[in-house]
């Protein structure tokens, strides 16, 4: 165990050894540097030396690197050196408690989520829609929450908006206008998400965020990791999944105060995508999630290359940091230099911007919060080595991992229950029924009309005709919306309440 009795965590070793206080990790981190500087191999360390405090984590693993926390390392010249160098007493190489999830539930417990959970805010970003837009989808999802009508999947989602706009005129001077147009443009970017195939994560079983929380019998929590490869081929679907999941962690924790150690922490790699063309309204809604979620206990790490892609709002955050080496090579590379080498308090013994560009793999500028919160000089230091392997391990192993999890039997099967489109289908299907029966019934009528007609007087036949019709027409819409109503009303039993959304619009438990 890196933890000395001091309970502060280990982390790297410069003139002097460098040590992060747990109770200040809620103030979060921020592991930067160009490619190949040992960003991945610092995370897993930090997320080594959390899961032996009991502190549960997520990791998202974009390139599969992270994978290796189930399997123990192995020794190479570098981590030798390293252990020798560094004092390290007891080494041992190991594993560590890991659960894989994947959205594409390939390498993992399948991860899905519900239209209604996501809410319109996400899924507005996801779908790329204008403010017109994301207002129509707002009064759309505002219809379904009142009437608790369940949105679980994109078909759900499809038939609402359908729904919605036949019954616009009804709806207009209690939600708003609702155009032909903003639906037609909402059913076209649904579309396009499903030929991105993010159709897939949008059902259920969805995922339940408290599974995260969960100890191994030794007292070490369990590592939580997202396999990303595949999702990461789409950077809005992933940027968007893991923010709605920071939402979800901040909906199901209470205020904690001030804690000794989070918790749980959440690594989010190549977090500048959350930024990257995001609207003003969105960044800073991320910069207030951050910000409250400190309050909750959770201990968000935002890896990247440049940590200039992050928002300065954002930045100011962020109380630790480990900045491993940038390269200039391009005048906006040297201006990122100057920024980082800025944001550290300056070290005496050395030039700061200077040593950002000499550091080695798995060499730092480490600046951590001390206890009373205020950031420490930067330290020119070699971050320890990981004790699980640092490299990808095969499918097999995490199909192993995967069918011994407690969690494999409650997200292996996807399952369809009746919510919206079966609603409003059945609605939709009564109604025509309905207005079949009527149809033949009009018919029946009309022909002993006829009837009637050879008898009496030509004159009266043709009034009686034409009041037969007119009830009939008057009466044709009426059973259509009572079918939708009654079905409304029979789900709105079902789920039992109105749905209510709290912060980023996501659903409240
Ligand atoms: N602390 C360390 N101890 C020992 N070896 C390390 C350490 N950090 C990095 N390395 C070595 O450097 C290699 C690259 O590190 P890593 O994968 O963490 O880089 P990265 O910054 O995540 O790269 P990328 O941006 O490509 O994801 C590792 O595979 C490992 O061999
Ligand atoms: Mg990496």
């Amino acid at each position: 165990m890196y933890t000395p009795d001091n309970g502060k965590i280990w982390l790297a070793t410069g003139s002097e050894r460098v040590y992060l206080d747990p109770a200040m990790a809620n103030r979060h981190g921020l592991i930067a540097g160009a490619t190949g500087t040992g960003k991945t191999v610092t995370l897993k360390v930090v997320a080594e030396s959390f899961s032996e405090m009991g502190v549960p984590v997520f990791i998202a693993d974009i390139k599969g690197d992270v994978s290796g926390m189930c399997v123990p390392g192995c020794e190479n010249k570098h981590i030798r050196r390293s252990i020798d160098t560094m004092g390290i007493e007891n080494f041992d190489y190991t594993s560590f408690p890991v659960r894989f999830f994947d959205v594409y539930g390939r390498l993992g417990h399948p991860v899905r989520t519900t239209i209604s959970e996501m809410g319109p805010d996400l899924l507005g970003r996801l779908l790329n829609l204008t403010d017109v837009q994301n207002g129509v989808l707002r009064i759309v999802f505002r219809i379904a929450d009142d009437q608790g009508l369940l949105l679980l999947d994109l078909k759900d989602l499809r038939s609402m908006l359908q729904y919605v706009a036949d019954n616009a005129g009804e709806y207009k001077i209690k939600y708003g206008n609702v155009t032909p147009q903003s639906v037609g443009a909402i059913q076209r970017a649904l579309l396009t998400l499903e030929d991105e195939g993010g159709d897939i994560f949008f059902g259920e079983p969805a995922l339940d965020i408290s599974d995260w929380f969960d100890w191994a019998q030794d007292g070490r929590a369990v590592m939580n990791i997202l396999e990303c490869c595949e999702l990461f081929q789409h950077p809005l679907l992933y940027s968007t999944f893991l923010l709605w999941m920071l939402t979800e962690l901040y909906e199901l924790l209470p205020e904690a105060g001030d804690l000794d150690k989070p918790k749980i922490a959440f690594f989010f790699d190549e977090a500048h995508l959350l930024f990257k063309d995001a609207p003003r309204a969105l960044i800073e809604k991320v910069e207030q999630v951050v910000r409250l979620i400190r309050s909750k206990g959770v201990s968000v790490w935002f890896i990247t290359q440049n940590p200039m892609d992050i928002p300065e709002s954002v930045l100011a955050q962020i109380g630790n940091r480990i900045q491993h080496a940038l390269r200039a090579y391009t005048p906006n590379e040297q201006k990122a230099i100057r920024a980082a080498a800025r944001s550290f308090r300056v070290n005496a013994a050395f030039d700061t911007e200077a040593v950002l560009q000499e550091l080695a793999t798995g060499e730092a500028l480490v600046s951590v919060l001390d206890e009373k919160g205020v950031p420490g000089v930067v330290q020119r230091a070699n971050i320890l080595p990981p004790k699980s392997s640092m490299s990808a391990v095969e499918p097999a192993v995490i199909g192993t991992v995967i069918a011994n999890s407690p969690l494999c039997a409650k997200y292996a099967n996807a399952v369809d229950r009746e919510s919206a489109f079966e609603i409003l289908t059945a609605a939709a299907e009564e109604a025509q029924k309905q207005a079949q029966a009527e149809a033949e019934a009009r018919e029946r009528e009309k022909q002993r009309a006829a009837e009637e007609k050879q008898k009496a007087a030509e004159k009266k036949a043709k009034e009686q005709a034409k009041a037969k019709k007119k009830t009939g027409s008057s009466r044709r819409a009426s059973p259509v919306e009572k079918a939708a109503a009654s079905a409304m009303s029979s789900i709105g039993r079902e789920v039992g309440r109105q749905l209510v959304r709290g912060f980023f619009g996501t659903l409240k438990k």
